[in-house]
């Protein structure tokens, strides 16, 4: 079997600050279907679920990081909770810390270009003297964008000059990008010639160098990729230019961990009967929440975040029951301090409307997708979501701008499709879409079938680590291919 190290900042349950987390926790899951073995490595963050685990120490070292030495342990968690090899690498005074990228006003860590260099560093220090030999390296977002450069240009690094790297773009608006004058004497030595490939802007860019260096790039769905390409801000010359191998592949979703069948957060399970299942998760949300009865509920789980569209939707629930629009609405979610402080005054000002929790609970974020009628998600940007795919699941219905991976995931039900898709995002066309699903709602035969087709749709990542499996094929010039 060939061997790929997946190179993240995340990786559920470890460690886990979005969707990349769960991507990255599922897929090695799934791609020994397809005679691929994977292996994560990610920091060693003071992370609760790390702090519990056990660790056998494989291999310290030591680099020069801004001219200071910098040590690191590389360790491998040794529970049987993670069916992958799980590494996690220590790096003193940079990630020992229980959040992954915030400091405790909020904001990302003053020394996030220091952390992200050291450990990208520490990954290709420790390739180069382990025993584990990887046939392919996939690094993923701007966080692990360096490490195809530091291969084939670094000459300590030379032994991995030909290990093919491939780079998938979870969120491309963020680029990693630093002042030459900060980060240049924290880089492992390169050739000066080969300077123009960490430079974007007259900065280092570091997804802009994964971009060019590495063998192929992916995002995590087609329409996405298409995005990149059209526009993505000063890089979109670059997607441009490196056309040729850039390809999108959709999440999946790892449909043993989100089953309703078994799920141990939510409060009832399905087994073959939706109504009952729908009925006795959304009446513990009533509950909950202290809601009225005998109306649609409408969830939205999210980062209070510009992508999100939050601040969009607030907007939309207030005019909408100002307009005596008859539904509740579940918000869980933390972020910007304004939507935080907006979201607890609309809970105030419509007690028995508004659902709100601030903060994440995955037990809450489960029990939300399974008792709501319908999910919302008005993204200014997607590129893939993945609340949509665990909504639908669970027999939740999505309302769903129109970008991103959710073009590729939600059709209009006016074309037979899945749910309500909100063609141009602006509040008033967020009110309308809440205006339709109401009227779905009353529904009931409507509502059941759509239930009942999403509830069938195969969004699991068996097929989606297929995808991936044949793009390593390209480099790794093995014959069979599972599943295929
Ligand atoms: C990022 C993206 C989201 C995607 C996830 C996993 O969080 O914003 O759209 O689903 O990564 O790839």
């Amino acid at each position: 079997m060939h061997k790929v190290l997946q190179v993240c900042s995340e990786c559920y349950p470890a460690a886990k600050a979005g969707g990349m987390g769960d991507v990255v926790g599922a897929l090695p899951i799934y791609l020994p279907l397809h005679d691929i073995e994977a292996s994560v490595i990610i920091p060693k963050y003071k992370t609760k679920w790390i702090t519990d685990q056990k660790f056998k120490k494989l291999y310290s070292g030591s680099f020069t990081l801004d001219g200071m030495k910098q040590k690191f342990i590389v360790e491998q968690a040794t529970t049987k909770v993670v069916n992958f090899p799980l590494y996690c690498i220590d790096l003193p005074g940079l990630f020992d810390r229980p959040s992954i990228y915030l400091a405790e006003d909020g904001h990302g860590y003053k020394d996030e270009p220091k952390r992200n260099i050291a450990f990208q560093t520490a990954v290709v220090e420790w390739l180069i003297k382990s025993k584990e030999k990887y046939d392919l390296i996939h690094v993923h977002d701007h966080m692990t964008g360096l490490i195809p450069f530091f291969m084939q240009y670094c000459p300590k690094y030379k032994t991995l000059k030909n290990i093919p790297s491939v780079l998938t773009v979870h969120n491309g608006s963020y680029t990693g990008a630093f002042e030459w004058k900060e980060v240049e004497s924290m880089l492992p030595k390169y050739t000066k010639a080969d300077e123009g490939l960490l430079d974007w802007d007259a900065q280092v860019n570091s997804l802009g160098a994964a971009v060019k260096c590495a063998w192929s790039v992916t995002t995590v769905s087609p329409s996405y990729m298409t995005e990149l390409i059209a526009a993505s801000g000063t890089l979109t010359p670059l997607y441009h230019s490196e056309i040729a191998k850039c390809q999108g592949v959709l999440n999946g979703i790892d449909d043993n961990l989100w089953d309703p069948a078994t799920d141990s957060y939510i409060v009832d399970h399905y087994s073959g009967n939706w109504k009952k299942f729908k009925y006795a998760n959304k009446a513990y949300l009533q509950d909950k929440f202290n809601l009225y009865k005998r109306r649609p509920i409408i969830g939205f789980i999210g980062r209070f975040v510009y992508q999100k569209g939050a601040d969009l939707l607030m907007k939309a629930i207030i005019e909408s029951l100002q307009k005596k629009m008859k539904f509740n609405a579940i918000i869980l979610g933390s972020g910007e301090k304004d939507l935080e402080d907006e979201l607890t005054s609309l809970n105030k000002n419509y007690p028995r409307e508004v659902g709100a929790y601030v903060g994440y609970s995955e037990r809450l974020a489960r029990r939300i997708y399974a008792g709501c009628d319908f999910l919302v998600m008005p993204s200014r940007f997607e590129p893939c979501g993945l609340n949509q795919l665990y909504s639908m699941r669970y027999g939740t219905i999505p309302i769903a701008s129109h970008v991103g991976g959710l073009i590729d995931t939600v059709v209009d039900i006016s074309k037979k499709g899945q749910g309500i898709v909100i063609k141009e995002l602006n509040e008033d066309n967020i009110v309308l879409a809440l205006e339709r699903a109401i009227t779905l709602y009353k529904d009931k035969k409507a509502m059941s079938q759509l239930i009942e087709s999403n509830g069938n749709l195969n969004h699991s990542w068996a097929k989606s680590a297929g995808t991936y499996a044949k793009l390593y094929s390209k480099y790794l010039n093995y014959k069979t291919i599972k599943n295929d």
